[in-house]
């Protein structure tokens, strides 16, 4: 049987081509490999070089290599954040002509780090806890979307930065399963396959010496699932209002964009006597800050950055002569249709803001003392130190100083806190 690479994107079979796939994964030279950190797996997995691209790839038998491309490029469309799926790579055979396993390989999620490493240093309850919810809101995203993971544990996931918080990424799909939608029963289990791993996970770290004396490993499984249950009961519960008053309806939206969630469709009805109106909003799609972000700027970022980034973008739109904020409702973030009849649109005075502001901050940052945050952090970063040194001055220090302090004070003494692993 001959070599045989599948993928949907065709820039990348060639690349893949020049590895050494008639080695089995364990045995390839190091020219070839990037000694980045792995969470623990069953299967043996390695990163590799492949032209400018770092990708993952993972060994395992043909059929769950060709299902998980396949649940990973459906959770790609779903807009839901996990690892991109590549290609599957089949017919491999060793020189002697011995068949090997097959691969799938996925790209690298630049900036993320497993579990296992950032518990190298203990990290502060606090910091567990942000952990925890990125992972909830992962779970209710891909239960929202259909999806029973069926192995949600910490393993199974990655974490990247997202402005003082974190975002968690899908890194295994090998167990999941996808429906037209999940029955309640589906979800609970799903949650308590997520609360045992998670659990048992942060024993091991606990029996290892690095977990936090503060921290229960019992107690946070449970927590977990208080978390995802809160969530998952404000995006999908019903809300009865008194006839006439519908700004309540406008206002539980604008709290599910805060939460980060568009609203794709509701369902509005009246009660039969005209007293009251039934809302019930179909939630589907996680990342509102986002998408609102990248259409207007072209900046991709994680949700809390993006969330930041706006209101940053805003307020400093707010200060531009040629800004009329138009019909736009208090409160709500940048639209671009209709209402500015005299100002510029929202679109041009965006890509303003990241030529004449964004950019330039960003690269008043010498690259090699950015360490491995991405220009979002970065930006992130500043406006965070900005607001502390206005709060220590009482009146706003302005972003240049803010930077400059920021490179000269801050950044020498966070370099090695910077890495990945600690807080
Ligand atoms: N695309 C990727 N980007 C970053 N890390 C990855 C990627 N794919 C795999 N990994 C790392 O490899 C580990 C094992 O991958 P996983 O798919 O969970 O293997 P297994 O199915 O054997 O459990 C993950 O925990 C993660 O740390
Ligand atoms: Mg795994």
């Amino acid at each position: 049987m001959a070599l045989q690479i599948s993928a949907t994107n065709a820039e990348h079979p060639a690349l893949l081509l020049e590895l050494p796939w008639q080695l089995p994964l364990e045995e390839w030279p190091e020219k070839y490999l990037v000694p980045l950190p792995r969470g623990i797996s069953r299967h043996v997995v390695r990163y590799a070089r492949a032209g400018d691209e770092i990708i993952a790839v993972k060994e395992l038998a043909e059929r769950p290599a060709v299902r998980e491309y396949g649940l990973l490029r459906d959770l790609d469309r779903l807009g839901i954040p996990a690892v991109d799926a590549l290609a599957v790579v089949t017919g491999r055979t060793d020189d002697d002509g011995e068949p090997l396993e097959p691969v799938l390989v996925t790209r690298h999620l630049g900036g993320s780090m497993p579990y296992r490493s950032m518990f190298e240093t203990t990290l502060r309850p606090a910091t567990i806890n942000r952990l925890m919810d990125a992972l909830a809101v992962l779970l209710v995203r891909l239960h929202l979307a259909g999806f029973a993971w069926g192995d949600c544990s910490l393993s199974n996931t990655l974490f990247r930065r997202d402005a003082g918080a974190y975002a968690a990424y899908l890194v295994d799909a090998e167990t999941g399963e996808l429906h037209p939608r999940l029955s309640d029963g589906q979800r609970d289990y799903d949650l308590d396959l997520a609360r045992v791993n998670i659990s048992g996970e942060l024993l091991d770290v606990e029996a290892s010496g690095a977990l936090h004396p503060a921290v229960d490993p019992v107690e946070f499984g449970n927590q977990i699932c208080g978390r995802y249950q809160e969530l998952w009961k404000e995006l999908t519960r019903t809300s009865v209002y008194p006839a006439g008053k519908y700004h309540y309806i406008e206002r539980r939206i604008r709290r599910l964009n805060d939460l980060g969630f568009d609203v794709a469709e509701m369902q509005i009805e009246h009660s039969s006597n005209g007293d009251t109106v039934t809302f019930v909003p179909k939630v589907v799609d996680a990342g509102h800050h986002q998408r609102q972000l990248l259409r207007l700027t072209g900046l991709d970022a994680e949700e809390n950055q993006a969330r930041r980034l706006l209101n940053d973008l805003e307020s400093w739109m707010a200060t531009q002569d040629d800004y009329s904020p138009g019909d736009r409702p208090p409160g709500s973030q940048l639209r671009s249709s209709g209402g500015h009849p005299h100002g510029a649109r929202p679109e041009v005075l965006a890509h303003r803001w990241v030529r004449d502001v964004f950019r330039p901050t960003v690269r008043a940052v010498p690259p090699e003392l950015r360490g491995a945050m991405d220009p979002a952090e970065i930006y992130h970063e500043l406006l965070e130190h900005r607001w502390y040194l206005s709060e220590r001055a009482q009146h706003d220090i302005g972003l240049d100083t803010a930077v400059a302090d920021y490179i000269k004070n801050i950044l020498p003494k966070v370099r090695e806190t910077l890495r990945p692993t600690a807080e």
